[in-house]
């Protein structure tokens, strides 16, 4: 299977798990096409326990391969599924057609699930999940520009109609500004050296393509691969996560679960990165809004480990929305 999304060593004590950095082609992969391993399918789902009649939300379409399992576990629920991503949303499209007008798919950021819902006239929702990253079709298309594997245009950008490219976020910024980002999203120690590379390769008109934007990095910090990483990786996945604003937007997600969900209803995040598990987990905290399902993140199970290597940095938080005061 392709492994896909990346993760950072993590900054929290609980629980021991080995955060690894894994890129398609680190690992042995079997996926291919479109396909996108589902991570924890059971675990998301089950967490969630669709019943009845209910309004459930993927705020991660992707592959589409929670809203099917949320639209096979119970035959009369709904799922709104949002993406950003044009491609994804086309592919999970087919995948879903046979669940008809039981999935509504949009295409948004998951930040803007108040007004999506809006829109569509709900008000609130039985269940949120979130499978957060990138999925691995979007590494492997050269076009998007976020593998250092394939040579493709500095772009990185999940929605490719909105906002800046990498490349334009790499002109944007100065130094000092760039080594934070790397440093921050990416928790590269070589940050400083790394982005005045990058910075005097975009100077001297050096930097066109994602092999150009690696080659400045092992510039900087050299070829050896550390533990078998690349030594492009780390940089990568933290300009991947600025251009896409990725933290920002799962800020205004966990703001507007409250919101959103029913008395009762379940929000499940299943996050790759420290900080995007650090998010879920102080949200998730006050506890006049929420109960979590589970003290500690679920991991996924040592079989899915084995199959799928990228499930092996994946940690999820749930917690049901607690009754509003009468
Ligand atoms: C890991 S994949 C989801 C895979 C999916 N759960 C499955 O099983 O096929 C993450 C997806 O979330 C989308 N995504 C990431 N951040 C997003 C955001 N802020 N708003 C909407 N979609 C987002 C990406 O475009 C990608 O398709």
């Amino acid at each position: 299977m392709r492994s896909a999304q990346l993760a950072l060593p993590g900054v929290l004590a609980e629980p021991s798990i080995e955060w690894v950095f894994c890129e398609q082609g680190e690992e042995e992969n079997d996926v291919q096409g479109f396909a996108h391993a589902t991570v924890m399918k059971v675990e998301v789902t089950a967490s969630l326990a669709p019943d009845g009649s209910g309004v459930y939300v993927d705020a991660t379409l992707g592959g589409g391969g929670h809203t099917e399992a949320i639209c096979e576990a119970a035959p009369g629920v709904r799922v709104i599924a949002i993406d950003r991503d044009s491609v994804a949303i086309e592919a999970a499209r087919e995948r879903l057609s046979r669940f008809g007008d039981r999935v509504t798919i949009v295409h948004a950021s998951f930040g803007e699930i108040r007004r999506v819902l809006s829109d569509l006239g709900v008000t609130r929702v039985h269940g949120v999940c979130a499978d957060l990253g990138v999925s691995s079709p979007q590494l492997d298309d050269a076009g998007r520009g976020m593998s250092f594997r394939h040579e493709g245009p500095i772009d990185m950008r999940m929605d490719r109609d909105d906002g800046e490219t990498a490349l334009e976020l790499i002109a944007r910024m100065n130094d000092d500004d760039l080594a934070n980002v790397i440093f921050k999203y990416g928790d590269e120690r070589r940050s400083r050296r790394i982005a005045r590379s990058i910075k005097r390769a975009y100077g001297d008109n050096e930097l066109r393509t994602t092999l150009d934007l690696r080659r400045a990095i092992v510039r900087a910090v050299g070829p050896v691969r550390i533990g078998g990483v690349d030594p492009a990786t780390r940089t990568f996945q933290a300009i991947r996560i600025a251009v896409n604003r990725e933290l920002d937007e799962l800020d205004a997600l966990l703001a507007a679960l409250p919101e959103v969900l029913e008395d009762g209803g379940v929000a499940a995040i299943l996050s790759f990165h420290s900080l995007e598990d650090r998010a879920a987990k102080y949200a998730f905290q006050d506890r006049e809004t929420w109960a979590p399902l589970f003290k500690k993140p679920q991991l996924a199970t040592e079989d899915e480990r084995a199959l799928n290597p990228r499930s092996r940095s994946a940690k999820l938080r749930a917690a049901r929305r607690n009754a509003r005061p009468s």
